[in-house]
């Protein structure tokens, strides 16, 4: 499967959700997760993020990120096109340590 990792948070872009052949997104209120029982692995989201927040989970590295993933897939809403990207999420680009912020 793919991943949606930390630096979507608070950037949000969903340009990752026009591209899904399978519209496997789910929208949460400041990132977006993959549902990994969905995902086909066919890898066109990746490229489409600008914040590189999509990779393939490869690695038991992974692992945390594919349960975040899941877990969260199976609470949120499926999204399948642009909505509203959020005001500072250029500035949020790279920022280190979103997950700490994503519940506060
Ligand atoms: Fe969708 Fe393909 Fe990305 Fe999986 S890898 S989330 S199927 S676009
Ligand atoms: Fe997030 Fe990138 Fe999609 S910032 S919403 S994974 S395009």
């Amino acid at each position: 499967t793919y991943i949606v990792t930390e630096q979507c948070i608070a950037c949000k872009h969903m340009d990752c959700v026009e591209v899904c052949p399978v519209d496997c997104f789910y929208e949460g209120e400041n990132m977006l997760v993959i549902h990994p029982d969905e995902c086909i692995d066919c890898g066109v989201c990746e490229p489409e993020c600008p914040a590189d927040a999509i990779r393939p989970a490869l690695s038991a590295d992974d692992d945390d990120w594919v349960a975040f993933n899941a877990k969260y897939a199976r609470l949120w809403p499926n999204i399948t096109e642009i909505g509203e990207v959020p005001a500072n999420a250029n500035e949020m680009q790279g920022v280190p340590d979103k997950l700490k912020t994503l519940f506060s």
